[in-house]
């Protein structure tokens, strides 16, 4: 175990988000204090409400790099990062404007990068903290209307497994965590996209477990998908032109326009 959950500090970023909510509340009952970030500030004081103790509220935009900059002294002594905040940047690549393509960058990658180089270097000299990255299975396998988000998603993997090499032996543990479609909240919830026959979902408390299971076993990768979604990312790592004729003939690029339609409110 790279750090101790109950007594620690935990950082979660996108906190008023459907996962991010399901992370904060899985940390605050494992027994962490919990700064709360998103923009959305009325959101974070409500959960602060809810929970009552031991979570706080810090309001930023993590597409502005003064805010990015300025978020680790806000937020204190951090023991464990929850980079979770991400715009869901779905469309095809040229639907997107310049500035759009550089938000989608700024909060999904550049962000997080940026959090974990700050906050590492204080855990490296405790001997002890925990990063974790919340990709996507957008993270292993492209698809139509993915090219942006998948960027942001992969990209976040090839630095969390780079990152913890470079922190092995000092204490502190780096995980990323992979979910697939996630039901009743979030992202993929939010836009009302109908999935095809037969494809499963998830929580967004399955998702947290997986936070949490991640930080416990300091796993290197956690999926939180059903057996078919992680196979499907398997083979798609070993043969992905194979994979993307097999999933434009289950209608990938109807599901992608419909859930590029459902999430254009929040590029
Ligand atoms: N839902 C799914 O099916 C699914 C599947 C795979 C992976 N994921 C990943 O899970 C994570 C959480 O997604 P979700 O489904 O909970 O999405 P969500 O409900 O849309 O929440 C996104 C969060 O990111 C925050 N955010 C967006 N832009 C921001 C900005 N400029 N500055 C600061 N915060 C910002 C939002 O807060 P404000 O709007 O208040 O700023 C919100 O808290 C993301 O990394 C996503 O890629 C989700």
């Amino acid at each position: 175990m790279s750090v101790n959950l109950a007594g620690s500090r935990a950082l979660v970023t996108g906190a008023s988000g459907g996962i991010g909510e399901a992370i904060v509340r899985a940390l605050h009952a494992r027994g962490a204090t919990v700064v709360a970030t998103a923009r959305r500030q009325k959101v974070l004081e409500r959960l602060v409400a809810d929970l009552g103790y031991r979570v706080e509220a810090v309001p930023a935009d993590l597409a502005d790099a003064a805010d990015v900059q300025a978020l680790p002294g806000r937020a204190g002594q951090i023991d464990v990062l929850v980079a979770n905040a991400a715009l869901p940047a779905s469309g095809r690549y040229d639907s997107f404007s310049g500035d759009e393509v550089d938000r989608a960058l700024d909060v999904n990658l550049r962000a997080p990068l940026h959090l974990a180089r700050e906050l590492a270097g204080p855990m490296v000299q405790r001997g002890s903290g925990h990063l974790v990255f919340i990709s996507s299975l957008s993270g292993k396998t492209a698809s139509p209307g993915s090219s942006l988000y998948s960027a942001t998603k992969f990209g976040m993997r090839g630095y969390a497994l780079g990152l913890r090499e470079d922190l092995v032996g000092t204490g502190v543990g780096v995980t990323t965590v992979f979910p697939g479609f996630i039901r009743d909240a979030g992202m993929f919830h939010e836009s009302n996209t109908e999935l095809p026959k037969g494809v499963g979902t998830r929580t967004p408390e399955q998702v947290a477990e997986g936070v949490i299971r991640g930080i416990e076993r300091n796993k290197p990768e956690v999926d939180v998908a059903p057996l078919s979604l992680r196979l499907g990312s398997i083979a798609a790592g070993i043969a992905p032109g194979m994979v993307g004729a097999a999933q434009r003939k289950l209608g990938s690029r109807d599901l992608a326009a419909e859930l590029a339609k459902g999430q254009a409110d929040k590029r």
